[in-house]
């Protein structure tokens, strides 16, 4: 089965940009990491980072019937974007949201998550390795798979 692994606004950033909150690993690591332990789990790793809003939508409408299951890190979308919810409201699958900081040590407005309405699940605060982690549990979610 397919994983589709979606990253939004300033993600490409990353490893780059503010590392006391988001670390050294890079987007290209982060794919590696998932292309790696997706192998093991009998999951086929898709990662895409945009910094355009309707670049995600259209992303999570393609992944309807071609996707088993979406992984998905909004950036600040994940804050404002209610077009990116009705995109996930649109797909099937299972959908993990991923922040990479914990959201909930910082300001007030990145508490508040749109996309946690129709995420299955939530993982902040664990770094890049929020990604692998939230991988795993998609092999115990989608049909399949090799959890
Ligand atoms: C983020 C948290 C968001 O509040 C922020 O706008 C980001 C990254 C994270 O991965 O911790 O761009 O989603």
């Amino acid at each position: 089965p397919k994983i589709l692994i979606l990253n939004g606004p300033n993600l490409n950033l990353l490893g780059a940009r503010q590392p006391e909150i988001y670390g050294r690993e890079t987007l290209d690591d982060v794919a590696a990491a998932c292309a790696s332990l997706g192998t093991s789990l009998g999951l086929d790793t898709d990662l895409r980072q945009s910094n355009h809003e309707g670049q995600l939508v259209d992303w999570i409408q393609e992944a309807r019937g071609t996707a088993a299951g979406i992984v998905i890190n909004p950036g600040a979308y994940t804050h404002t974007s209610i077009a990116i919810l009705d995109a996930l409201n649109a797909f099937d699958g299972p959908v993990i949201e991923v922040h990479v900081s914990n959201v909930h040590r910082r300001e007030d407005f990145r508490r508040h998550s749109y996309v946690s309405l129709r995420a299955d699940g939530v993982i902040a605060g664990f770094g890049t390795e929020g990604y692998t982690l939230a991988l795993r549990r998609m092999a115990s979610l989608v049909p399949g798979a090799k959890p």
